[in-house]
């Protein structure tokens, strides 16, 4: 008897963002072709049984083999960033192709896929950081990128002596990003509060990994996201604003989507487990935690996992920013640096999932579809991967196995990134992902990976709904009210 599909997955407990059904998954090409019970045979069977079969994860933000704010490149090559992934569960990334001061932005972007095509062993598309808004970055290369290059969004930062756009070039390019049909991403935080903490802290001697928390104060977020939202209404841009971790934040971003702002926004699993206390660790230890925005309280892990579960935040990335603990990476400045001088940011790929299903399902009351709306179906949504996020079918069959009951205890010993050390050791999480699929080809079997590097696909994409701008213009910028003047 001829097989009816290439794959079946069979008897296990299928996971959407809408539904948790006993069913089996039948593969064919790169595609699901159906779901349902009792399937006809597959050339091809994985048993599921007592398995969760989920949609593989969307990471939409992650720093893989990029020149940061600190004139450092990540620890990761393309490779082991997406095979650290894969074996947490993620199935689709999108890092970032980064324009520094000076550069061109189409070579960069040339530069970044041409890396990413060589390593990537899951699919991937790119957003655009522009860190240079001249007139030709803005007229012409970044419709060409959008279009041309399937870049649909861009990311821009407010804080960073390298990287930071102030803000009447930003609303240079997120006009650009309107007429592209662009989302604009972005890192906000304010620059001048955080500058000025930094320079009288390391004035005065307080110079350990702690101390940048205390660098970055709450109201330069609270400050940042403020600004940039009325940035947004003026020119009616939608925008994603990344890794929030405050309360205050949280409520600024809850009061202007209340009145009708277009305004995404993500946290990531640090944001919901860390605190500045657990940067508090003897000598350099602590820059293994060291990211921006930094750590901050338990009363805002509450505040945060309360906007997840309203929809305020609608994201969970895992802003992977790696780094080795030594002197190639954080330790770069020898072992008196400042807090200034260690470079920010932490692995985060792998243990993104894990961590959420821990604290989601294993632990907590949110549950299994929230699980996936937050970490699979959201991201792909918002960031237009059609075929991305879901099990569903005609979508890509990009499929993780999890068995519910696996523990794993984090160790530096174990880990798969380029970092080489976990910010989470001797911490175990129940539930991890046993074999992950993409395009229905098995990239993870029990352990092991089963693709070579290069295996992963890029993905084009337009900017898609999330990026339409509302329609609804301030009065100085609507033509109809502000004596004819057009601007947009
Ligand atoms: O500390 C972080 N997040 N490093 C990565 C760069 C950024 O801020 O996104
Ligand atoms: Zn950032
Ligand atoms: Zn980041």
């Amino acid at each position: 008897m001829s097989a009816s599909y290439d794959l079946v997955i069979r008897g296990g407990t299928v996971v959407t963002a809408s539904d948790t059904v006993r069913a089996d998954v039948a593969v064919s090409g790169e595609s699901v072709v159906a779901v349902g019970k009792d399937l006809p045979a597959g050339a091809r069977e994985i048993d599921a049984t007592g398995r969760l079969v989920m949609p593989g994860g969307v990471d939409p933000h992650c720093h893989i083999e990029q020149m940061t704010a600190a004139g450092l490149v990540n620890a990761d090559t393309f490779e082991t960033a997406t095979v650290s992934a894969a074996f947490g569960g993620t199935t689709t990334v999108i890092p970032f192709a980064a324009q520094h001061v000076g550069l061109n932005l189409r070579q960069v972007v040339a530069d970044y896929k041409a890396l990413a095509a060589r390593g990537a062993v899951v699919d991937y598309a790119l957003h655009m950081i522009i860190a240079d808004a001249t007139p030709e970055t803005v007229a012409s290369d970044i419709p060409a990128m959008v279009e041309a290059e399937g870049i649909g969004s861009i990311k821009m930062f407010m804080t960073y002596d390298r990287l930071k756009v102030d803000d009447e070039r930003f609303l240079d390019v997120l006009l650009a990003a309107r007429q592209s049909g662009a989302l604009v991403c972005v890192h906000a935080e304010n620059h001048g509060m955080i500058s000025w903490m930094s320079r009288k802290l390391v004035e005065k001697g307080f110079v350990a990994p702690k101390y940048h928390a205390m660098s970055h104060p709450r109201l330069a977020e609270t400050e940042a996201f403020t600004r940039l939202i009325a940035m947004s209404e003026l020119i009616d841009q939608p925008i994603m604003i990344f890794h929030v971790s405050t309360a205050e934040g949280a409520a600024v971003i809850r009061e202007a989507r209340g009145r009708g702002v277009k305004v995404f926004a993500e946290t990531c699993p640090h944001y919901l487990i860390l605190t500045a206390e657990d940067v508090d660790l003897p000598g350099l230890e602590g820059a293994k935690r060291m990211f921006s925005p930094p750590a901050r309280s338990a009363s805002d892990h509450g505040a945060l996992w309360r906007a997840l579960g309203l929809g305020d935040l609608q994201v969970v990335s895992s802003d992977h920013a790696p780094f080795r603990f030594d002197e190639t990476g954080k330790l770069r400045a020898g072992p008196s640096a400042t807090f200034k001088q260690i470079g920010n940011g932490m692995p985060g790929l792998e243990s993104r999932l894990p961590l959420m299903f821990d604290a989601m399902v294993s632990q907590g009351g949110m549950g299994l579809q929230k699980f996936v709306e937050l970490t699979a179906t959201n991201p792909a949504r918002i960031y237009n991967l059609a075929r991305k996020g879901s099990i569903a079918v005609g979508g890509d069959a990009d499929i993780a196995i999890w068995d519910p009951d696996c523990s794993v205890t984090f160790s530096d010993a174990t880990v798969r990134d380029a970092a080489g050390y976990t910010p989470y050791p001797g911490r175990t999480v129940r539930g991890w992902p046993q074999t992950v699929l993409v395009r229905g080809t098995t990239v993870i079997a029990d352990g092991v990976l089963a693709v070579k590097p290069g295996f992963g696909r890029y993905l084009p994409r337009a900017g898609g709904e999330a990026a339409r701008p509302t329609g609804h213009l301030v009065r100085e910028v609507d033509p109809h009210r502000n004596f004819g003047a057009t601007l947009l």
